[in-house]
């Protein structure tokens, strides 16, 4: 029995679930040489919110930390989360811009591509896997956990098979909200071991105090590698804490043999950073969240959740906004509730609860009705769809969403270069998703990027019915709410 890989998150995940992705390279990187030579499998150290958030809060040029951080640890192979079409941005792009995307990011060093899609719709991580493959690195093939009455244990190992013929490296199971319980994690891993032959890796948060425990029901179904972090940036939203996975695995023959000492040094330097980050740390007493359990969410879209009620004076309406997920998830296509869908899928219900359902459809999820995300798991209610369409004045489209969008980079380097910014592929990229935070690092003094205190992570402002302003993780998106 070999022993299981630990990969590790501290980097990316820990500090994006635990203190809103505001770590700066800076304060990684005296801990760097400790991290490179612990011989994890891996190192998770960019994409997920951190592009976004180090461009608009923290005034850094991505590929710069990429950069920075691969000379910082140059024996470990560096991993990425990368939303498929939606690369790390939010909403879907051409696939040459997709293409120039990664081959950049592999041309700066990264090695392994985490590719998911939020609907789980394969089509949508095609073009981002065969470009990995073509540039000679690790495409791992995402599966989105999510229950519902249509996801069964069978089709998550269908959709794994399926992203192994696509030509994936490896075959995560992604469990963003920490939902999955340890005897499910364990038939899911076991029919992804004994259908595919490349490693089967899985990805969990202990958001409900069920991940480490989820963790060890999967190396005992056979898993490959799983991620960890470090306290104090590990547990609770984040991934389950290496020194207390190994502490459980006492005896197991697949108990792997990481320098305990060395993650003690880890931990002793990260209570200073997480004393740095204060202000966007969580109180501990509001770590670990079972209402996520009872309804079915994610933790952190609860949070935010209570946040959007309270300012729209719906405090009361807790119970309904929760009761009424599960309706727009059924009649959406029980989709999972990963960004974007979780903030698309909240914000509907709460319109519902407030105005009559559908009364108010908000413009996303009238393109999620549409297609315009990608194929749903189950077909969208057909009412719901007509609704959309009529309201929208779009038609419904069963092709892959990126099929529509003519070829990008060309506009880009043009745009680029008429601001009188550089024009190369890293900028051109980069500007493709994040125009004005990119535009902004290089006309804002740096005392802008000073640590203030943050913005809520999650809220919808605005009056009444109209013009809403959604607040996905610091970032401000427009929502027009027309009525029907
Ligand atoms: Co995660």
């Amino acid at each position: 029995m070999k022993p299981v890989v630990f990969n590790n998150t501290v980097l990316r995940d820990g500090h994006q679930s635990l203190a809103a992705t505001r770590m700066k390279t800076d304060q990684m990187l005296p801990i760097c040489p400790v991290l490179d030579n612990i011989g994890f499998g891996a190192l998770e150290t960019w994409g997920g919110a951190t592009i976004d958030s180090g461009l608009r809060f923290l005034g850094e040029f991505p590929f710069d930390r990429l950069d920075t951080l691969k000379k910082a640890c140059p024996k470990t192979k560096h991993m990425m989360l990368f939303r498929g079409q939606n690369m790390v941005g939010y909403q879907h792009y051409a696939d040459d811009i997709v293409e120039a995307f990664v081959n950049t990011s592999a041309r700066h060093g990264m090695d392994i591509f985490r590719v998911f899609d939020a609907l789980n719709d394969t089509r949508n991580l095609e073009c981002a896997i065969s470009a990995v493959k073509r540039a000679g690195k690790e495409a791992h093939g995402t599966i989105c956990y999510t229950s519902s009455p249509v996801h069964t244990v069978e089709k998550f190992v269908k959709m794994g098979c399926e992203l192994e013929e696509m030509g994936a490296s490896g075959i995560v199971l992604k469990d963003m909200a920490g939902l999955v319980p340890p005897y499910i994690a364990y038939k899911i891993i076991k029919g992804l071991k004994d259908n595919v032959k490349i490693p089967v890796l899985f990805h969990t948060h202990d958001t409900t105090g069920l991940g480490a425990t989820s963790y060890y029901a999967a190396i005992d179904a056979g898993v490959d590698a799983v991620d960890v972090s470090v306290v104090p940036f590990a547990n609770g939203t984040a991934q389950p804490d290496a020194a207390r996975m190994i502490a459980m695995l006492a005896d197991h023959e697949r108990k792997p043999s990481y320098d305990t000492k060395a993650l003690s040094e880890i931990r002793e330097f990260l209570k200073g950073v997480y004393a740095q980050l204060g202000a966007y740390t969580m109180p501990k007493n509001e770590v670990i969240d079972s209402d996520a359990l009872n309804y079915q969410v994610p933790g952190g879209m609860l949070s935010n959740f209570r946040n959007q009620l309270k300012e729209q004076k719906m405090e009361d309406k807790f119970e309904a906004v929760f009761a009424e997920v599960p309706y727009v998830r059924e009649k959406l296509g029980w989709i999972p509730l990963v960004t974007p869908t979780s903030q698309i899928v909240g914000t509907q219900a709460m319109m519902n609860v407030k105005f009559g359902r559908w009364k108010m459809f908000t413009p996303q999820a009238m393109d999620i009705a549409l297609g315009y995300y990608g194929r749903t798991p189950a077909p969208v209610d057909p009412e719901i769809r007509a609704l959309a369409a009529k309201n929208s004045g779009k038609d419904p489209i069963e092709c892959r969403p990126a099929d529509l969008k003519k070829p990008g980079m060309e506009d880009l380097r043009k745009t680029l270069r008429e601001k009188g910014l550089k024009d190369d592929d890293e900028h051109c990229v980069i500007y493709a998703m994040f125009p004005q935070q990119l535009e902004d690092i290089y006309k804002k003094p740096r005392s802008a990027y000073e640590l203030k205190k943050p913005a809520p992570k999650s809220s919808l402002s605005g009056k009444g019915k109209g013009e809403f302003s959604l607040n996905i993780d610091g970032v401000s998106h427009k929502v027009v709410i027309e009525e029907i």
